[in-house]
């Protein structure tokens, strides 16, 4: 088992730039295999999530081939152009991947088996399958059809109009793309917006989707064309980069090329609700993405409470606000956050247990943490519990421990962020 230790810095100074982003690469593998013609992918995040995805349409038949300049080039088979998988597709560890798929291989004239690793085959599935059941869909599972592996035998389906209890991403996209296979609209309503890059994508791709206040529908029956994708840097990515130059002393960070889509640049607000000196520099947009470089530098933060419609927007981000919050002045509360309780790890107790080792005062909520800051963190031996964020979160905070920060189980990170090691090296340097 891998195992690092991260030292105190004195600052982190210069730029750089963060790998694709996790969700706009697997959608981008998704639309583009399901294309008319070729698609072409820069700046595609090679993380082991990504592969899951990629190896799954590869077992389908999509030939994807990488080009000179790193580009990934899909040869896409049209809506009706996947074929049956000769074996079990493994998910690995992505949440993205199961559930998106579950939603896509429903609407396939075959049958699919889904599996994943040992986390992933505890997160519960309930969340696509019953919304899809309402479908048509043809789906079982362990648990009482709520745990992967999956079995899915594909056909027709039916539009919906369903009211989603939380707000899902995942839910939503697996919904979106079942409904390009329906007869009628699919129309997937949620208590906050969830991330949107399926919505964007599809449309970025010629389909007609069409979002209105607090939901979005899809039209079926209509053609994706091959199209060039642009993935900007992933913020979610950038996040651990963020905190890491607010938290330490003397630090200037320049963060190029990073997604700012709305739904997702929760944790820019947090952190400068917080007083984080953070600027926006050169706004722009990518394959419909907004996108702008990141200026950063060391700031006193203070505690402040965190719910409603901003937990959705950075709901990957929370491990690292934890760390934030421990260094801030006062009390930081974080509510409505019941989801991280079933992210890769539960990441309210994972964040509670590991920040807790370095001696910051953190209490754990149903909902949420509730984060005292202030006192100086002290270094010691933490694990990652196996979950890339939590691994990456206490990296950071071993930026400000007396004494460093041992992280057993490192490996984790090349999930969603295979060159951070290297990164946090550069940076602090
Ligand atoms: C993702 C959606 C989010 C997020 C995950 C990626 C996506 O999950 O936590 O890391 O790409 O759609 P939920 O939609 O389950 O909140």
């Amino acid at each position: 088992m891998e195992t690092r230790t991260v030292k105190s810095v004195t600052g982190l100074r210069g730029e750089i730039t963060v790998p694709g982003d996790k969700s706009i690469s697997h959608r981008s593998i998704m639309l583009g295999s399901l294309a008319r013609g070729t698609t072409v992918v820069r700046g595609f995040l090679h993380g082991e999530d990504n592969h899951s995805t990629l190896n799954a349409f590869r077992a389908m038949g999509v030939e994807v081939t990488e080009g000179e300049a790193g580009e990934l080039r899909i040869a896409g088979l049209g809506l009706h152009g996947l074929k049956e998988p000769a074996d079990v597709l493994d998910c690995g560890n992505s949440g993205t991947t199961i559930r998106l798929m579950t939603g896509l291989l429903a609407g396939q004239n075959f049958f699919s088996v889904l599996t994943g690793d040992r986390y992933l085959r505890k997160r519960p599935m309930k969340r696509v399958l019953n919304p899809l059941a309402s479908m048509g869909a043809r789906i079982w599972g362990r648990g009482g059809g709520d745990l992967a592996p999956l079995a899915i035998q594909g056909g027709s389906l039916r539009g919906t109009s369903y009211d989603s209890p939380i707000a899902s991403a995942q839910v939503k996209s697996a919904l979106l793309l079942a409904g390009l296979y329906a007869e009628s609209e699919t129309t997937v309503r949620e208590p906050h917006l969830s991330r949107d890059h399926s919505e964007r994508m599809l449309r970025y791709f010629g389909v007609d989707v069409r979002p209105f206040p607090g939901g979005v529908t899809l039209l079926p029956g209509q053609p994706l064309e091959g199209r060039e994708v642009l993935v900007p840097g992933d913020i979610s990515s950038a996040a651990f980069f963020l905190v890491a130059a607010l938290i330490t002393p003397g630090s200037e960070l320049l963060i190029r090329n990073v997604g700012v889509n709305p739904t997702r640049s929760g944790i820019i607000d947090i952190l400068q609700a917080m007083g984080g000196s953070i600027e926006l520099l050169d706004p722009r947009e990518l394959s419909g993405e907004p996108v702008a470089d990141l200026l950063v530098r060391s700031s006193d933060l203070m505690g402040i409470e965190i719910g409603g419609e901003v937990v959705p927007r950075a709901i990957d981000e929370f491990p690292v606000v934890s760390v934030a919050a421990a260094c801030a002045r006062g009390v930081t509360t974080i509510r409505d956050a019941r989801e991280l309780r079933v992210k890769e790890t539960d990441r309210i107790a994972a964040m509670t247990t590991e920040l807790g080792k370095l001696g910051a005062q953190i209490v754990a909520r149903e909902d949420g943490m509730e984060i005292t800051g202030g006192s100086l963190l002290t270094g010691a031996r933490v694990s990652s519990q196996g979950d890339h964020r939590i691994a990456m979160s206490m990296a950071v905070a071993g930026l400000v421990a007396k004494g460093g920060v041992t992280i057993e189980d490192t490996g984790c990170t090349a999930t969603s962020f295979p060159t951070f090691w290297e990164l946090l090296a550069t940076a602090g340097n």
